[in-house]
């Protein structure tokens, strides 16, 4: 098994809850990208996004992903549009193992919901009333880019089970 795993998904899909736990099970250190983000620019990922843009996230976002790459070992939840943007998903497909957490728009919806004023991207259209169908539009035109990873996890059939993920990660030949 590769020691740099990368998760993949949508917003709500539990990259973040579900690396913590992978990291700790093998023993290696957990990075959440938009953390790093956050923690780099000093300011929330909301607000970077009201105040500079989502070009100007996306370059920090790139930023802050290659720097990690110097690291040889970790479990990163990647932002949800992490991988669609700079070649990055091919960046990641050759430097690790990449894990798509796989969940269906209306499961995403009920996670997401609780937490609009926290995603920019869903906030409007959360807003409006529209979340679940801007959810599913944008599953829809992710899910290609998504698809390539190493791994599919389909988070609901397994019910999150860590144990699940670790002995699949353990006998992928990726
Ligand atoms: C984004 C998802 C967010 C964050 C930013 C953009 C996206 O991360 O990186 O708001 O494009 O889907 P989560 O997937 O952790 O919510």
């Amino acid at each position: 098994m590769k020691c740099r795993i990368f998760l993949w998904g949508m917003p709500g899909s539990g990259k973040t809850t579900l690396g913590k736990k992978l990291a700790a099970k093998m023993q290696v250190p957990f990075f959440d990208l938009d953390a790093c983000i956050e923690k780099q620019e000093g300011a929330s990922v909301k607000h970077i996004f009201e105040e500079k843009g989502e070009s100007y996230f996306r370059e920090l976002e790139k930023k802050v992903l290659l720097s990690l790459l110097q690291q040889p070992k970790f479990v990163l939840a990647c932002g949800g549009g992490t991988p669609l943007f700079f070649s990055q998903d091919e960046l990641m497909l050759q430097n690790g193992t990449v894990v798509y957490l796989q969940a269906p728009a209306g499961m995403l919806y009920r996670r997401v919901e609780k937490e609009i004023s926290v995603r920019p991207l869903l906030h409007s259209a959360l807003e409006n009333g529209e979340g679940a169908k801007a959810l599913e539009q944008m599953l829809e035109k992710r899910s290609s880019i998504y698809e390539k990873a190493h791994i599919t996890f389909a988070v609901k059939e397994h019910k999150n089970r860590i144990s699940d993920l670790l002995q699949i990660l353990q006998t992928s030949h990726v």
